[in-house]
């Protein structure tokens, strides 16, 4: 937060709920990596990939028809997230859940950069491109061959390792949606970033918060069909947008 004078200013009702508001919750989605060079879902695919679009690649369908080209597709993940540094809205993010300790983090980010950037309690509602889990029984698993050209293979059952996120169609962990949907339901403000608010069910997260009157407030470089039901649209990018909120909090809990 070193370019305090360049961000944006909140507006002034808004900051005056910020720094009153103790239950938070803040949904993220591949806009708040896109800054950090990790391509959002619905960017074009580069490389070799461009033919291939990401639906027709993570779903149980494909990993079935053709492992090896879906595991090729993650390791081509897996490699650019891995140069990846979370960036000036990751920490930003890390700094406000230190500062509003009721804050949950809910990501539909597999890539593990707001944990890189020091957020501890997050909720993966997509789950995390690094662990793998058994395509046959289901049993969580970590592999060392991350990296390998075929999917390895499961201790257990023999079966195919995949990635352990959720693919079109599956179900979200039981856990992270009952946490992320009770956190919505009690939040008094709730706070969107960087997603197109299209895939349910983290869209519908917000709806529970505005049933139940939390502040609305959206980060999004464009409009969203959550961007008409929002208390506030903030457009722009979120490495402005979340650190201006955090340095607000931050000034406004010195100065109480
Ligand atoms: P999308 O690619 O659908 O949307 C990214 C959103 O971020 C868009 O609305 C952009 O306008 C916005 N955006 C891009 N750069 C930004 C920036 N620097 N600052 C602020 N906003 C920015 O990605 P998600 O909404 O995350 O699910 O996609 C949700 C889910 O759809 C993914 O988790 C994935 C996919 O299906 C599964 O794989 C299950």
């Amino acid at each position: 937060m070193s370019n305090l004078s360049k961000l944006p200013d909140i507006p002034n009702i808004l900051a005056a709920k910020l720094a009153a508001a103790n239950r938070w919750v803040v949904v993220t989605g591949s806009g708040v990596s896109a800054e950090s060079g990790v391509p959002t879902f619905r960017d074009a695919q580069t490389g070799i990939w461009t033919k291939h679009s990401p639906e027709d690649l993570a779903t149980s369908q494909a990993f079935e028809a053709n492992p090896a080209l879906v595991w090729k597709w993650y390791v081509w993940r897996r490699e650019l997230i891995k140069k990846a540094q979370p960036n000036a809205a990751h920490r930003a993010l890390a700094t406000l859940a230190q500062l509003k300790p009721n804050l949950s983090l809910v990501t539909q980010n597999v890539d593990g950069l707001h944990q890189r950037a020091g957020n501890e309690n997050v909720i993966e509602f997509h789950g995390n491109i690094w662990h793998e889990k058994c395509f046959s029984c289901d049993r969580h698993s970590t592999s060392l061959e991350k990296y390998s050209e075929q999917p390895p293979r499961c201790e257990i059952c023999n079966g195919l390792l995949r990635p352990n996120v959720v693919w079109f169609g599956e179900a979200i962990p039981e856990e992270a949606l009952a946490s992320a949907s009770l956190a919505a339901a009690q939040s008094d403000v709730f706070l969107s970033a960087g997603t197109s608010s299209l895939v349910y069910p983290a869209a519908g997260l917000a709806e529970i918060a505005l049933q139940n009157k939390a502040t609305i407030i959206e980060i999004n470089t464009n409009a969203t069909p959550l961007t008409t039901k929002t208390d506030y649209s903030l457009k722009g990018l979120a490495t402005l947008w979340l650190p201006a909120i955090t340095a607000h909090v931050k000034r406004s809990l010195e100065n109480h």
